[in-house]
């Protein structure tokens, strides 16, 4: 199997008055092409700063990430980018949709980026909604949906590029139970159909349920890292 990110003995300090607030410490992690993992814990843990540095939102103040063969604390700005538009998809708590934008428009966006036709774009961004059960909505804008569509045109955008590795930080955090299982099932099919690596953080018990690795941070370190009996 595949190594898309390693983690090795990474320590993150943010600066906090005159001193430092060190939040994640000693933290050695490897994930391989296809799980589905998740880290779990408190608030304030590390979770969000984790995932941020994986995603080349930040970078580490010690030790190194190394995502897709790039180390991310030596990128610049441009190539951190080129790394987040080619082969990352984001899902985060508050959805980020372009509210003047229509449902295409959204999970079109980050096509835009790329070297792309029309026409292809047109077929991606349809299979993509096709994917997450909102063909119909295509014209709609976010403010005519629910959370939990608003939610599934986010992961549409997120894998509509079909990345190699989707960060989602708290995806169902905004979202009621029935909502919640939907958009965990589409994202666990599109993981196993299309072998995307998903990373989680979140303390939601249903997101938990649905992980194949559960790695639990408590401040700042990891104390448990467990392979879960789900199919
Ligand atoms: N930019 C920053 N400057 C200073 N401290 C920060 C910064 N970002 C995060 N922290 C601190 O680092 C710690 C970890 O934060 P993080 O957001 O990673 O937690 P989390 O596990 O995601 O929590 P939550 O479950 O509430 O989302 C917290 O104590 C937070 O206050
Ligand atoms: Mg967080």
């Amino acid at each position: 199997m595949k190594t898309i990110v390693e983690v090795k003995n990474l320590l993150k300090r943010f600066p906090i008055g005159t001193g430092f607030f060190t939040a994640l410490k000693n933290v050695d992690l490897a994930f391989t092409e296809g799980e589905f993992a998740g880290f779990v814990g408190p608030s304030g843990s590390g979770k969000t700063t984790l995932l941020n540095i994986i995603g080349s939102l930040d970078v580490p103040s010690e030790g190194e990430v190394v995502v897709l063969g790039k180390s991310v604390g030596t990128l610049t700005p441009k190539e951190a980018a080129q790394l987040r538009k080619e082969k990352l998809g984001f899902i985060f708590q508050n959805y980020n949709l372009l509210p003047v934008y229509t449902v295409f428009e959204n999970v079109e966006f980050p096509l835009l980026l790329l070297n792309m036709s029309a026409d292809e774009r047109k077929q991606r961004v349809l299979e993509t909604l096709e994917w997450v059960g909102l063909k119909e909505k295509v014209n709609s804008r976010p403010s005519q949906l629910s959370g939990g569509e608003c939610q599934r045109v986010a992961i549409a955008r997120a894998m509509v590029k079909r990345p190699s590795l989707v960060l989602a930080d708290e995806p169902t955090a905004n979202l009621d139970a029935a909502n919640s299982h939907n958009i965990l099932q589409t994202m666990e099919k599109l993981n196993k159909e299309l072998k995307t690596t998903f990373i989680f953080a979140t303390h939601d018990e249903k997101v938990i349920g649905y992980l194949r690795r559960i790695i639990r941070l408590e401040d700042g370190k990891v104390v448990e890292d467990q392979a879960t009996p789900n199919p």
